[in-house]
């Protein structure tokens, strides 16, 4: 296998080398293309273009794999913890009994917020999205932590950063939900875990104080996990390439954040709630829902279908829908719109316009059932992701800032006027 690729332009022969990740992957190196050609590439979407080499995530679209650290999601979403795979993504490595112990502790101790981001809150309109609130507020950390401005001073610095984030990301979330619906704020109870102590956030009022139940934690903490990470996805790429510019971990974060916020990202688990619901009023109706999906004049789609890698089942949708099942089952819950789903689903799976597009449900396409049965309002549904998604983010933004990358900064094709004198208003 030739390690290098020639390319033949203007009786010109450049060779471009070609490099080989650890799962055999390969990539042409253009990073000399311009100054031996004068050329550059183009790829609107950047859906063949690599940005950066990664020792994080590997995942494989045609085979449905993904794995965190070379721990397969499957194992991980059974059998580990979100602060542990948190720990794993960030790290490299999963953590002794001892660093588990005093990562746990950490972040346990650092959940409660400043004061002031109770007027902050107050500023905020009831109809405010969440996820708005939430990138202003993770923001608005550096003004409480100006040390956090510059995020790589020292390894304790950038821990206490990471931790505070990952500590302080389920409050501000919390408090915006209730900002929102005009209830009470609750503070966080270092007795419960990670799960439990947002849902406890979420849900007790000083009228009654509120407890998860453990199918619902276990639950929780399966969609952290399997939302955690996924590599240079919009919102993560978006971490990277604010952070490239030496931004702060906080500045980046709240960008990855509006990043996801899109109906096209992260924003699909809302929309996809959104569209059965629709379906549902309109009496069920899948087969007119598919038909506005495959028309090309209807701007419509289907949420939670297709993916930019994935081309065939999204392995973290098939434990997600199981899981439904489950935790639907085990608390009781019978939701109509989860038979919608599957419906639509089996239809899609066998209609030749899907077929061809390789469409399948992606990660977004059960989660928002599972955040209703445990009582999460749908427009904190992308909020959710963000919360699982956190680690990734961090993750990514640490190793894009240890390896040094340089500042992100494409080129473009100019397509507008050529130069031309300016006109007199006289003359116009
Ligand atoms: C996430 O990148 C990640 O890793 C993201 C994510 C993560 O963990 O970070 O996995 C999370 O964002 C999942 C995706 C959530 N979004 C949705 O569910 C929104 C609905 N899906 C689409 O809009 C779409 O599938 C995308 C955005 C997810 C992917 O779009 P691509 O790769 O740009 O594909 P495309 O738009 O070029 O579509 C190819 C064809 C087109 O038809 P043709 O022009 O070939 O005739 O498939 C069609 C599209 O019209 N198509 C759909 C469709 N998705 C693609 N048609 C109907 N319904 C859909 N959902």
């Amino acid at each position: 296998m030739s390690d290098f690729a020639e390319l033949h332009y203007n009786g010109e022969v450049i060779k471009l080398p070609v490099i080989e990740g650890t799962e055999n992957e390969k990539a042409l190196d253009i990073s000399k293309l311009r100054g031996q050609s004068g050329l550059i590439t183009i790829d609107p979407g950047y859906k063949n273009t690599g940005s950066t080499k990664s020792a994080i995530t590997f995942l494989d679209g045609e085979k449905g794999i993904l794995r965190y650290r070379g721990y397969p999601i499957e194992q991980l979403a059974e059998k580990s913890s979100f602060l542990e795979v948190a720990y794993l993504i960030i790290y490299g490595e999963l953590p002794s009994k001892e660093d588990l112990a005093r990562w746990e502790k950490d972040i346990t101790y650092h959940t409660l917020i400043h004061e002031d981001f109770r007027t902050l809150l107050e500023g905020f309109p009831s109809n405010a999205h969440p996820m708005g609130v939430l990138s202003s507020l993770v923001t608005s950390l550096t003004a409480f932590y100006p040390e956090s401005l510059d995020p790589v001073r020292s390894a304790d610095e950038v821990r206490m950063n990471i931790v505070r984030l990952l500590a302080k990301l389920p409050t501000l979330a919390a408090w915006a939900y209730k900002n929102e619906i005009g209830q009470p704020l609750v503070y966080p109870l270092n007795s419960l875990d990670y799960g439990g102590n947002f849902l406890r956030m979420m849900f007790a009022t000083p009228a009654e104080d509120f407890r998860a139940d453990p199918v619902v934690t276990t639950s929780l903490n399966k969609l952290l996990i399997l939302h955690a990470e996924h590599e240079q996805n919009c919102s993560t790429s978006t971490v990277r390439i604010v952070g490239s510019s030496h931004a702060s971990l906080y500045a980046s974060v709240s960008a990855g954040i509006n990043a996801l916020w899109g109906p096209l990202h992260g924003g699909a688990n809302q929309a996809v709630i959104e569209m059965l619901e629709a379906i549902r009023e309109d009496g069920g109706d899948t087969a007119k829902y598919l038909a506005k999906a495959k028309d090309k004049d209807d701007p419509f789609r289907l949420m939670g279908f297709g993916h930019r890698v994935y081309k065939n089942f999204d392995p973290r949708a098939r434990i997600i829908k199981k899981a439904a099942d489950d935790v639907l089952s085990k608390l009781g819950v019978n939701d109509p719109i989860l038979e919608i789903a599957k419906h639509l689903e089996e239809a899609a799976l066998n209609d030749p316009y899907f077929v061809e597009r390789k469409l399948y449900p992606n990660v977004d396409f059960y989660s928002g059932i599972i955040y209703r049965a445990l009582g999460i309002p749908t427009n904190m549904f992308t909020v959710m992701f963000a919360l699982g998604r956190l680690p990734g983010w961090i993750g990514q933004w640490k190793e894009m800032r240890e390896n040094n990358e340089p500042i992100g900064r494409p080129r473009q094709v100019y397509t507008g006027e050529n130069e031309r004198d300016y006109v007199d208003m006289a003359k116009r």
